[in-house]
C-alpha cells in the first residue's frame, strides 16, 4: 500500500463559478474543473502548478465536451450541485469533498474521511496523488483489465505497470520483500501482479442491490488501485494530472459502451482472424513452414493462420528476413495463401544498434530513437543484445514505423504481431529511456508506448491499403489499445491454474473495453500433456482469439501432438468453432458497434443475480453461448450456474430454467456448453479447411425455443469479411427475432444492407431446439422437415416462420 503520511490534502474551495459544462473551482493552489459529459459521465480535472494538460494521454479518442448536456447550476453555502437528469454531482467547499449521487440518492462515489475526519478528494505529493473513496465491505470491484486472481478485486491492490511478467529483472521490484507464501512473490503464480496491459478502469459494486459505477482515471503514469481496505478504495498515480471519468451507470453495459464511447471501439477484424492460429517459437525454414501448412491440410484440421516467431528475422533485426532460412519468403507466403493460410510475423520495437542496419541508420539519421536526459540514444536489451526504441510518442515516429509495416507486408504478410512492447529492455532498467527527443520522463509514456506503437502500426497499413482491415497482436497495451490491436495474455505457464486464469482475465479484459482476447492455448512455457491441451484446446476454441502458441525448448504443442484420440479431439473443437462462425462474427460485429465483450464475465448480463456475480470459472461466449470449462484434471463432471432465463444444453438439447446449478458431465469429448433460450445461433454447414473464400449457400439456424412467452432477438451478419465495403452498406445483416406467446413461436428475418459480390447463400437450414412441430409455416406456406430440418429458400430477403410448440 501506497504511504500517504506526507502527502498535502486538499481541504478548501475558495472560489467556484459556473461554466459551459459544468463549473471552476480554485481548490487549495491549483484549479478543479467538473465538467459534464454526458447526463451520467462527469470528468473531474485538477491542474498542476495552476495549469491543465488537456490531452494527458492518447486513450481517449473523441472530444469528451462534444456534447452540451443540460444541467443545473446550485449553490448553497458550503455546496455546488451540479444537476442532471441522471446524476447530481456534488462539490463540497470547505472541507472540500467530491460526492456524485444518482437521482434516486444511491451512491456513485463518495469521498472518504480517515479516522481523523479528514477528507481526501484529493492529496498529493512530489507528483503523485491519490484520491480516497467510500467502499462497502461487501461490495465488488471489476475491471482493470488484464489483471491476475478472482474478478472481483476487492480485497487486493493492483499496480498499473506494463510489465514483462517473466523477466526476473522486469517483474523484480514486484516480487520483492513478499512474505513467503505470498503468491505475488512468484512470477508464474496466478495471483502476481502487474501484467503487460495497464487499463486504468474499473466498477465499482453497490451491496446488495447491484448497482454499478465507473470510474477511468485518464492518466499512464505508474498507478495503484488499492482495494484492500474494508471501508475504502484508494486511487493514486505518481504523476501527471488527476482527469477522472465517473460513470452514474448503475448497468454494467451502459457504463463500458459510455467508456469505449471516449476510448474507442475495436475495429472490425477480418473473418480469418477469428480462425484458428497456429503458433509456436521454433526455428523453422521454408520447408518445415510450409509442411506445418500441408500437414494441417492432409489432417482435415481447420487452421487459418500461420505465425513465424524471431527466428524468422536476420539476427533478430526487424523488418528483415533469415535469407537461408527463408530464400523465398514471399514465394512461401504466397503458396501458403492458395492453401488458405495466411502468414503473420513478429515485430518486436527494439531495432538492433548497428550502424550500417538500414532500419537503425535511419532512425539514428531522423533523430527517431528515444534519448536519455543527457541526450545519448537510449538503449535497451532485446533479442538481437543492445538496441534502440523508436520514440512512438512522436507522430513522425509512428509514421516511419508504419511505413516500415507497410513496406515488410508487401511480402504477402497477413497481419503484424507486436511483442516485448511494455517497452521490455531485459538487464537495462527502461527508466532513463525518455520521449519526444528527450523532453518526456519515462514514466509518462511507459504505460502507452504499446497503444502508440500499434498506433503508427494500424495507421501505416490503412496508408498503404485502405480498403483492407487490419490485424495487430500486441502483448502490453493501454486504455484505447482496443481501437489498434487485439492482446493475448503473454507468457503464461502450461498448468491448469493457468488455463483458468485466462478465463478470469479474458473477462478482465472484455469489460475493460478489449473484446479481442484469448490466451496462447496449450500454455507457452512448459510442457503440457494430453489432458491439459485437449482442456485447453476445447475450451480455447470458444475465446475471441484462438491461437495455439509455445516456446521453444519444450515439447511439441502441435495438435496432432499428443496421439490420434486426443487429435480428433481437438480437431471437433476446432470445428465447432468454425460452424459457430457465424454466430462469433456477429459477436465481433456487435462487440465494434458497442463496445460489449465476446468472452464476458456472467456478471455483465446478469448484473443483479448475485450468484452471478461471483462465478470465475465460467462465462457467456458472445451474448447466447455459455461455456464452463474443464479447468482440472480428471474432472468427470461439474458444476454449473445457469442464471435468468432458459438453457439448452449443446449436446443434449436438454432444457433448463436459469437461477440454478446443474451438474453437468464432462467426459473427454467436450466441456459444458449451453446456448440461451430464445437465440438463434447461426452456424456454417460445414467447418472449412479456412475462412479463407468461403461464403456457403446455406446457412444453419439453430432455433432455441424460448421455455416461456417473450421476444428475443439475434443476428446474422454476411459480408466479405476482409474490406471496409460493409460500412458503405456491402453486407446482408438478418436480425433474427423469435417471439413466443402460449404455444406459438415466430420467427422473422429483417434484412439490412446492399449484399456484396461473393454472396452465395439461397437458402437456411432451419433447426429448432425444444419443439418439434412435424411442419412449420414458412411465408404463409407449409414446409415439412427433412432429417429434423427445414429447407427455406432464402436468397437474403426478410421471412417469416411460424409453428407451435
Ligand atoms: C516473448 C513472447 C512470446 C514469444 C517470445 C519470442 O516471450 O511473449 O510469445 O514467443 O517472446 O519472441
Amino acid at each position: 500500500m501506497l504511504q500517504t503520511d506526507h502527502f498535502v490534502r486538499f481541504e478548501r474551495v475558495t472560489s467556484a463559478e459556473r461554466t459551459a459544462h459544468g463549473m471552476s473551482a480554485t481548490v487549495h493552489t491549483e484549479q478543479l474543473r467538473v465538467d459534464l459529459v454526458r447526463d451520467d459521465v462527469v470528468r473531474l480535472k485538477i491542474s498542476r502548478g495552476g495549469v491543465f494538460d488537456e490531452e494527458p494521454t492518447h486513450a481517449v479518442c473523441t472530444d469528451p465536451l462534444a456534447n452540451q448536456v443540460e444541467f443545473g447550476f446550485e449553490q448553497d453555502g458550503d455546496r455546488v450541485r451540479l444537476v442532471t437528469s441522471a446524476m447530481v454531482v456534488s462539490i463540497w467547499l470547505d472541507p472540500f469533498r467530491i460526492d456524485v449521487h444518482r437521482t434516486d440518492g444511491t451512491p456513485v462515489i463518495e469521498t472518504a474521511a480517515d479516522a481523523d475526519g479528514h477528507y481526501w478528494a484529493y492529496a498529493t505529493l512530489n507528483d503523485t496523488f491519490t484520491v480516497r473513496r467510500r467502499c462497502g465491505g461487501a461490495d465488488r470491484i471489476f475491471g482493470l483489465g488484464e489483471k491476475g486472481g478472482r474478478q472481483d478485486r476487492k480485497g487486493r491492490d493492483f499496480t498499473l505497470w506494463n510489465n514483462d511478467v517473466l523477466s526476473e529483472v522486469g517483474s523484480q521490484e514486484f516480487t520483492a520483500g513478499k512474505e513467503p507464501g505470498d503468491p505475488r512473490g512468484d512470477r508464474t503464480s496466478t495471483e502476481f501482479d502487474p501484467y503487460y496491459v495497464s487499463v486504468p478502469f474499473f466498477y465499482h459494486q453497490l451491496y446488495p442491490h447491484g448497482q454499478m459505477s465507473g470510474s477511468f482515471v485518464d492518466n499512464g503514469y505508474r498507478g495503484h488501485y488499492d482495494f484492500t481496505a474494508a471501508n475504502e478504495y484508494r486511487i493514486s498515480f505518481e504523476g501527471g494530472q488527476y482527469t477522472e471519468y465517473v460513470f452514474a451507470g448503475p448497468h454494467m453495459p451502459a457504463i463500458l459502451s459510455a467508456y469505449t464511447e471516449l476510448t474507442g471501439r475495436m475495429s472490425l477484424p477480418p473473418i480469418w482472424a477469428l480462425g484458428y492460429h497456429q503458433c509456436r517459437w521454433h526455428k523453422y525454414d521454408q520447408a518445415a513452414v510450409e509442411a506445418l501448412g500441408q500437414r494441417h491440410r492432409d489432417d482435415d484440421f481447420p487452421c487459418d493462420a500461420l505465425w513465424l516467431d524471431i527466428d524468422y528475422m536476420d539476427g533478430y533485426r526487424v523488418f528483415t528476413w533469415d535469407t537461408e532460412a527463408f530464400p523465398d519468403g514471399p514465394g512461401m507466403v504466397k503458396r501458403l495463401a492458395e492453401q488458405g493460410f495466411r502468414v503473420i510475423t513478429i515485430i518486436d520495437p527494439g531495432v538492433k544498434y548497428e550502424p550500417g542496419y538500414p532500419v537503425f541508420d535511419q532512425g539514428l539519421e531522423r533523430d527517431l530513437f528515444c534519448k536519455t536526459e543527457g541526450g545519448d540514444i537510449y538503449i535497451g536489451q532485446v533479442w538481437p543484445g543492445n538496441t534502440a526504441f523508436p520514440d512512438f510518442a512522436t507522430p513522425e515516429v509512428r509514421a516511419w514505423w508504419g511505413e516500415l509495416n507497410a513496406a515488410h507486408v508487401q511480402s504477402g504478410l497477413a497481419g503484424i504481431w507486436n511483442d516485448m512492447n511494455e517497452p521490455a529492455t531485459g538487464v537495462i532498467s527502461s527508466k532513463p529511456m525518455r520521449f519526444e527527443h528527450g523532453r518526456h520522463s519515462h514514466d509518462r509514456f511507459h504505460n502507452q508506448y504499446a497503444l502508440l506503437m500499434a498506433m503508427g502500426t494500424t495507421e501505416g497499413l490503412l496508408e498503404a491499403m485502405p480498403d483492407r482491415r487490419t490485424f495487430i497482436l500486441s502483448r502490453a497495451g493501454f486504455a484505447g489499445i482496443q481501437r489498434y490491436a487485439a492482446n493475448w495474455m503473454g507468457d503464461n505457464q502450461s498448468r491448469w491454474d493457468h488455463l483458468w486464469l485466462s478465463v478470469t482475465m479474458g473477462c478482465g479484459f472484455g469489460v475493460s473495453g478489449q473484446p479481442f482476447v484469448g490466451a496462447d492455448i496449450g500454455g507457452f512455457q512448459g510442457n503440457a500433456n494430453a489432458e491439459l491441451f485437449l482442456r485447453w484446446m476445447q475450451y480455447g476454441a470458444l475465446t475471441p482469439f484462438c491461437r495455439n502458441h509455445s516456446e521453444t525448448g519444450y515439447i511439441d504443442q502441435y495438435a496432432w501432438a499428443f496421439g490420434e484420440v486426443i487429435h480428433d479431439l481437438v480437431r471437433d473443437a476446432v470445428r465447432l468453432r468454425y460452424r459457430l462462425m457465424p454466430y462469433i462474427y456477429a459477436a465481433f460485429v456487435r462487440a465494434s458497434e458497442t463496445g460489449e465483450p465476446v468472452q464476458r464475465p456472467l456478471v455483465f448480463d446478469f448484473q443483479y443475480e448475485s450468484a452471478a456475480a461471483d462465478l470465475d470459472d465460467e462465462y457467456l461466449f458472445g451474448r447466447d453461448l455459455l461455456v464452463a470449462p474443464v479447468d482440472e484434471p480428471g474432472m468427470t463432471a461439474r458444476q454449473v450456474y445457469l442464471p435468468a432465463g432458459g438453457w439448452y444444453d449443446w449436446f443434449t438439447d436438454e432444457p433448463h430454467v436459469g437461477r440454478t446449478y446443474v451438474i453437468a458431465p464432462t467426459p473427454m469429448d467436450r466441456i459444458p456448453l449451453y446456448a440461451r433460450a430464445g437465440s438463434v445461433i447461426p452456424l456454417w454447414p460445414d467447418a472449412p479447411p479456412s475462412t479463407d473464400g468461403y461464403h456457403p449457400e446455406v446457412i444453419d439456424l439453430h432455433l432455441f425455443v424460448p421455455l416461456g412467452d417473450g421476444r428475443y432477438e439475434s443476428r446474422l451478419v454476411e459480408d466479405d469479411g476482409l474490406t471496409f465495403a460493409s460500412r458503405d452498406g456491402a453486407h446482408r445483416t438478418t436480425t433474427l427475432t423469435v417471439t413466443r406467446t402460449g404455444d406459438d413461436v415466430t420467427l422473422s428475418g429483417e434484412v439490412d444492407g446492399d449484399g456484396y459480390p461473393e454472396f452465395r447463400r439461397s437458402a437456411f437450414r432451419l433447426v429448432l431446439h425444444g419443439a418439434r412441430p412435424a411442419t412449420v409455416s414458412h411465408d404463409g406456406v407449409e414446409l415439412s422437415s427433412t432429417e429434423g430440418a427445414f429447407h427455406l429458400d432464402n436468397d437474403g430477403a426478410d421471412f417469416e416462420v411460424r409453428f407451435s410448440v
